[in-house]
């Protein structure tokens, strides 16, 4: 055993997760493609050992560290029983996390915080997974889109078969130099969204999600030719869909979830004029109210410029394509 660290980045979905077959094993109804981001990251240290009790304390952006408790902890200790419950031992732990963007609001916090929890327990056990393993792993500590996380560049997450663990987890699709893309993150809400998204996918059962999933696998499909071939229009209208029918399956589940407010449609109205003008770039959001645009690098510093001009925006942050989740040796503790 030894004190692990591991650095994890949040990832934006192109074609996105919503909806699951199975709650308990993690099975996404639709597999699901994203881009990691470069700059907004989750670090994580543990350490096993002859501790008191168990701790987990939490950082996060521009606050001091304090103890994880209630829902948030019973969750991160859940996994931590699943290790030790998996590899029979009853060492206490000792977990410090950080993230450098704020948690909750759409940016894929739980994707950073759940892969970087999930190979740093396992770097501090030094139990050897492979990638694909650790994808798995990741899957299961209850936050699907973490296993995006892992692998580096764009990466795919196969939906897999049936009730079969094993045949749903995470690869890269392309390298992070494959193509010079950036994510520019408009800002708009900082406050942790109402409904989180593990309910969200419960209640993703309806007319529209039906016709979400008729339509994905093109979808899928046009995104990584789109990639492939770095047609960026091509991507940017699979992108844009896919966020729109994430939305009306939000709307109109049962009760609905609104996660969108009047500034994220200020932004968007914003980009359509500056895409008018041949800026090029195309939006999509999480479960947030943020607006992610996927655009080339080389147009990033011009629609960062612009669109923090927009009446509401709070802050616009430039990422690029970033690498997968990896050990680093600066702990933080
Ligand atoms: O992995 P979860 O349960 O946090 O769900 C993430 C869902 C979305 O971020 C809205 C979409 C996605 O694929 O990242």
């Amino acid at each position: 055993m030894k004190k692990a660290t591991v650095v994890s980045p949040a990832n934006i979905a192109f074609i996105k997760y919503w909806g699951r077959r199975n709650d308990k094993l993690i099975l996404p109804q639709n597999s699901s493609f994203s881009m990691n981001l470069d700059k907004c990251l989750t670090t994580t240290t543990v350490e096993f050992g002859d501790f008191d009790k168990d701790e987990v304390l939490v950082k996060y952006f521009n606050q001091t560290y304090q103890n994880l408790e209630g829902m948030e902890l019973d969750r991160v200790l859940c996994i931590v029983n699943r290790i030790r419950q998996k590899y029979d031992h009853n060492f206490k732990v000792k977990i410090y996390s950080e993230n450098n963007f704020p948690a909750g609001a759409g940016i894929a916090s739980s994707a950073s915080a759940f892969s970087a929890l999930t190979k740093a327990l396992y770097e501090a056990l030094e139990i050897p997974l492979t990638e694909k393993e650790l994808t798995i792993e990741t899957r299961l500590s209850g936050s699907g889109s973490a296993c995006r996380s892992i692998p580096d560049g764009f990466v795919v997450w196969e939906k897999g078969k049936g009730d079969d663990s094993l045949s749903s987890y995470a690869y890269s699709f392309a390298p992070v130099d494959h193509w010079d893309l950036a994510d520019v993150l408009v800002i708009v809400d900082t406050s942790r969204k109402l409904v989180g998204s593990f309910e969200g996918h419960q209640r993703a059962e309806n007319e529209y999600q039906t016709a979400r999933l008729v339509n994905i696998k093109k979808r899928l499909k046009q995104v990584q030719e789109a990639v492939r071939q770095k047609d960026l229009e091509k991507l940017g209208q699979a992108v844009e869909e896919d966020a729109i029918s994430l939305h009306a399956v939000a709307m109109t589940s049962t009760p609905p979830i609104y996660y969108l407010n009047g500034r994220t449609f200020d932004v968007i109205s914003s980009l359509f004029t500056l895409r008018k003008k041949g800026l090029l770039g195309y939006f999509t959001m999480d479960a947030g109210a943020n607006v992610h645009i996927i655009c080339e690098r080389a147009d990033a510093a011009k629609l960062t410029h612009k669109l923090k001009q927009v009446p509401g925006v709070l802050d616009v942050v430039c990422n690029r394509v970033g690498k997968g989740a990896r050990a680093v040796n600066n702990h933080l503790f």
